[in-house]
């Protein structure tokens, strides 16, 4: 769906990530941490190896802090290179030992299997659900998997104004926007199913939530939905950036004229945890 240059060009800009998790924390309604409920209630203190795939600056990993084995070892892979240093800074400020590895999570395909006690997907798996079986494969009999993830229905009334918006400058209407395939290929709604193939056992916590924006605040959720350019205009980064340019000022425009009717906008910002063990080995 998305090349490694457009996953690359989506996330390369690190301090991004940051910001948008600000903006998350500031307008989320549910003021809970997701990171607290993936992780409550489960035993890790003997767990020395860990391995987080798409694992950007190290948002979850900054959690684990005081939950693992003493010695324990947490590996990044990421495309981004430059997460490394963020990474690892995670990694030491939660008392651990770190290692990143700059690729494309499949690598783990050639990884000794049951080698690994964790596994860790924070909002990255829908990139890559196909490594679903190999994660299992390389997770030891009695570890866990844990992803992150959004709904199939997340940021819909934003993204809802895009195919309008692409048709006011001349483009025809996609069947249904990249990004929401993207959202679709793992998510709330299917992870489980998707999960069952690969592990005995699948635990899913649901984390409802929206993000709302006040008139006086409606630059933030502007901001937000720029951010995630490469992902949400897709279609369009490749044509010509003053397509992009358009396209964004006409959403500015909807999402402006939504909030002003509203008083207010509120997305979708609906996720899950999913916490799977019992790996089953499908290769032998
Ligand atoms: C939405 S960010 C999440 C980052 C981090 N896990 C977090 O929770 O903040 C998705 C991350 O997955 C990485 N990614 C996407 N596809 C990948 C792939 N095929 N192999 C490795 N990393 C990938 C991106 O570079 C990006 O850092």
């Amino acid at each position: 769906m998305f090349s490694t240059e457009e996953i690359q060009r989506a996330y390369e800009k690190v301090h991004d990530l940051l910001i948008t998790r600000h903006i998350i924390r500031t307008y989320s309604t549910n003021k809970q941490d997701i990171r607290d409920i993936a992780l409550e209630d489960s035993q890790l203190s003997e767990f020395k190896t860990v391995l987080e795939l798409g694992c950007g600056y190290g948002f979850f990993v900054e959690k684990l802090a005081g939950r693992l084995h003493e010695n324990a070892v947490i590996m990044g892979i990421d495309l981004v290179e430059k997460n490394r240093e963020p990474f690892l800074n995670s990694v030491s400020a939660s008392g651990f030992k770190g290692e990143f590895i700059s690729n494309d999570a499949s690598i783990i395909k050639s990884m000794k299997p049951s080698s690994v006690d964790m596994v860790v997907c924070s909002y990255s798996l829908y990139f890559f659900s196909h490594l679903i079986p190999f994660i299992a494969r390389i997770l030891k009999d009695n570890g866990i998997f844990i992803a992150l993830t959004h709904s199939k229905h997340s940021l819909e009334e934003a993204l809802s104004f895009l195919p309008q918006c692409m048709q006011s400058i001349g483009f025809e209407i996609p069947g249904e926007m990249m990004i929401q395939r993207l959202f679709s290929s793992f998510s709330s709604e299917n992870g489980r199913n998707k999960l069952g193939r690969s592990f005995g056992v699948v635990e899913k916590l649901k984390f409802n939530n929206s993000l709302v924006f006040n008139l006086e605040n409606v630059d933030d959720c502007i901001y937000y939905l720029v951010k995630k350019r490469a992902l949400i205009y897709k279609e369009m980064v490749d044509i010509d950036n003053d397509v992009v340019v358009k396209l964004e000022s006409l959403l500015a425009q909807r999402i402006y004229a939504l909030a002003a009717s509203q008083g207010k906008i509120s997305l979708n910002k609906n996720d899950a945890v999913f916490r799977c063990s019992q790996p089953k080995r499908q290769d032998g």
